[in-house]
């Protein structure tokens, strides 16, 4: 059992952001992406280089407009880079071809959404076997591992209820349970909160914090200044440009959560 947030645990070592780490999740260089409208050209990403490394837990913060989602759609592989470069777990994504790119989406990376992006029409544990049914999981296996995602999340006895019978708190678990299915390298999650209500907010970061240390890597957008302080390392976007990469020295503690309790459900 994982227990998270115990101030006695020690505190992971903030990485500086190494040029040409052998172990980076990201590493992005010169990462334009400009989107050709009727009305001209909008250069939403402007030149942007990071490293993430694996097992880092990263925020990327400004305010709207600056390139926050656009970005994250680049790390997720859903857009390409207009130019630059951007290794995903050692894999050159510019290239790849569009087929190419949604296998490695699909292999690589677990999102995350604001609002869930659930199948209202599906019980939860056919919503966390999804990305398996891509992945040619053969249908048992699927339902397996969808089990210990979600027994993972707390929701083990939750199995068959729909995405309407549960709490926004317990949406997003599922949604995380959905993004962890598939053992990805990256979990990228874009204002995971923005949805939910502050002590619902924070229960997510303690989620998340508590992946982080079973040494997951997770990249979160955000405007929220506050969560942003649950990750070791903030990127400041401004105008489709890093303004600065900020360390947190201390980390925020969301209350203890307990990954694979049974279903002792927050909220
Ligand atoms: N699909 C799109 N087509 C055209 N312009 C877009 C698109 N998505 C974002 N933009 C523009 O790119 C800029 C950055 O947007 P976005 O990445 O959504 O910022 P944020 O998530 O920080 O609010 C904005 O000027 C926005 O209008
Ligand atoms: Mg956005």
């Amino acid at each position: 059992m994982i227990e998270n947030g115990g101030l006695d645990m020690p505190r992971p070592i903030p990485l500086p952001d190494g040029h040409g780490a052998g172990d980076a999740v990201i590493e992005i260089r010169d990462i334009e992406k400009i989107y050709q409208l009727e009305g001209g050209p909008v250069h939403a990403l402007k030149g942007i280089s990071f490293t993430v490394r694996r097992g880092e837990f990263v925020s990327i913060m400004g305010q709207s407009g600056s390139g926050k989602s656009t970005l994250l759609h680049v790390l997720g592989c859903l857009h390409k880079a207009s130019t630059g470069t951007f290794l995903l777990d050692g894999v050159d994504i510019a290239a790849l071809d569009d087929e190419q790119l949604s296998r490695i989406r699909n292999e690589k990376v677990g999102m995350v959404f604001q609002k869930f992006n659930l199948l209202s029409q599906e019980d939860i544990v056919h919503n966390v076997a999804l990305p398996l049914v891509y992945a040619h999981v053969p249908r048992h296996a699927r339902l397996d591992l969808a089990r210990g995602a979600l027994e993972l999340m707390g929701l083990g006895d939750r199995l068959h209820h729909k995405p309407t019978e549960i709490s926004g708190g317990q949406s997003q678990r599922v949604a995380i349970a959905r993004a962890l299915v598939t053992e990805p390298a990256l979990i990228l999650a874009d204002e995971p909160t923005g949805n939910l209500d502050s002590r619902t907010g924070e229960e997510i970061m303690g989620v998340f914090q508590a992946l982080h240390r079973m040494g997951r890597t997770i990249v979160q957008v955000t405007h929220d200044r506050e969560k942003a302080e649950y990750s070791q390392r903030i990127v400041h976007l401004k105008d489709g440009l890093i303004e600065k990469v900020e360390t947190v020295e201390r980390p925020r503690q969301a209350p203890i959560v307990q990954l694979g309790a049974k279903a002792k459900s927050l909220n």
